[in-house]
């Protein structure tokens, strides 16, 4: 067996230090060449949905819950689109010829998922958790404004790094009682902090991080 001899310039480990500079840098390049990728996400973005789901029928008007449909959003990092057979508990009667459920029933019968198009989507070097919010009293309402209002979802925030962290280091606005989570026009009563004694998590418990391997890891 013939001896190994490392080259001669692992001698120079001052080399590695630029080398190690440059590989940040290629990092941190990295990490801005994704975020300016275009299929990162746009506030106003509301793509066409292959079904006319209207959350302001749903969730405004028939007042149903947005865990009824979206099941996973306290116990997930993601909130659950829902399968066609949540649709179905009632649109096997309720409108059951209306050509707007064409596709509905289409993937009721193939038992293939309807395509929803996704409007809400971080990069993937970024780490974000429903349950972490919401059972800590944040509501939908502070990242996504009153879908309860809206005939097609829309992006109401930039998501970007700065809108996190500027909740993160101010987070005590947002709070609100766990019962109110999913009631998206609850308002805090003027004058009046009797509501505080119904947080869970009281605002001096509540401490977001802001260190880089909370959402980067
Ligand atoms: C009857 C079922 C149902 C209810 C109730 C419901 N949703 Fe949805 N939600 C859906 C479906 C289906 C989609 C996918 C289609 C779309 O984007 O419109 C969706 C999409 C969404 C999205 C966008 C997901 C993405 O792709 O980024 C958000 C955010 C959302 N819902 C929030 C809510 C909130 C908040 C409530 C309660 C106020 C709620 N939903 C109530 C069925 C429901
Ligand atoms: C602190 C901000 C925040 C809160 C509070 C929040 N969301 Fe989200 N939501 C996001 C972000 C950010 C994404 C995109 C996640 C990703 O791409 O990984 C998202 C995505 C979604 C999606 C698409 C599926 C997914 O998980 O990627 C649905 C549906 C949704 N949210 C529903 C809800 C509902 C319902 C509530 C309240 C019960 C809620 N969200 C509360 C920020 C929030
Ligand atoms: C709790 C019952 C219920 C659930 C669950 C439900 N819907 Fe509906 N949906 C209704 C009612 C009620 C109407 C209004 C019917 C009317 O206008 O007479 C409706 C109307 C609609 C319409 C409009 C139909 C038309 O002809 O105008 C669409 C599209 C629709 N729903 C899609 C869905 C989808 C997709 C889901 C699952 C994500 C879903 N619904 C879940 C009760 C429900
Ligand atoms: C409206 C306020 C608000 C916004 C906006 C917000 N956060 Fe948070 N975040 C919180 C609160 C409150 C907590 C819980 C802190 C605690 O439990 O002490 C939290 C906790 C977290 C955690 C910790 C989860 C864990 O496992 O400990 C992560 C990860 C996180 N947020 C990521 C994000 C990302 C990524 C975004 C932006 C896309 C974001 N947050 C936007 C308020 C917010
Ligand atoms: C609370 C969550 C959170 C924390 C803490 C956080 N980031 Fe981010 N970061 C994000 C999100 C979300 C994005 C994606 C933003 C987008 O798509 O516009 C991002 C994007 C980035 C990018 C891509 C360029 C850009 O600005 O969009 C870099 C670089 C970055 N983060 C570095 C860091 C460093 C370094 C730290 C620690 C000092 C850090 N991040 C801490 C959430 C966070």
């Amino acid at each position: 067996m013939s001896t190994f001899h490392f080259p001669r310039w692992t001698n120079h480990f001052k080399l590695l230090i630029p080398a190690g500079a440059a590989g940040g840098v290629l990092y941190a390049v990295t990490f801005v060449w994704l975020g300016f990728s275009p299929k990162t996400i746009a506030k106003g973005y509301a793509p066409e949905q292959p079904i006319p789901f209207s959350h302001a029928l749903h969730a405004g008007e028939l007042d149903l819950d947005c865990r009824y449909c979206h099941n996973t959003v306290e116990e997930a990092s993601h909130a659950a689109i829902p399968p066609t057979a949540t649709c179905m508990n009632c649109h096997t009667a309720i409108r059951k010829d209306s050509p707007k459920l064409a596709a509905l029933r289409k993937s009721w019968t193939d038992g293939t998922p309807v395509q929803w198009v996704r409007v809400h989507d971080l990069p993937d070097y970024a780490y974000f958790n429903h349950s972490a919010h919401v059972t800590r009293g944040v509501s939908c309402v502070s990242c996504h404004g009153r879908i309860d209002q809206m005939e097609v979802v829309t992006q109401m925030e930039p998501l970007s790094m700065g809108w996190c962290l500027d909740c993160h280091r101010n987070p005590e606005p947002h709070l609100r009682p766990l019962d109110e989570i999913t009631n998206l026009g609850w308002t805090r009563p003027e004058g009046d902090d009797s509501w505080k004694a119904d947080l869970v998590y009281s605002a001096e418990e509540i401490n977001p991080q802001e260190s880089c391997s909370t959402c980067h890891r």
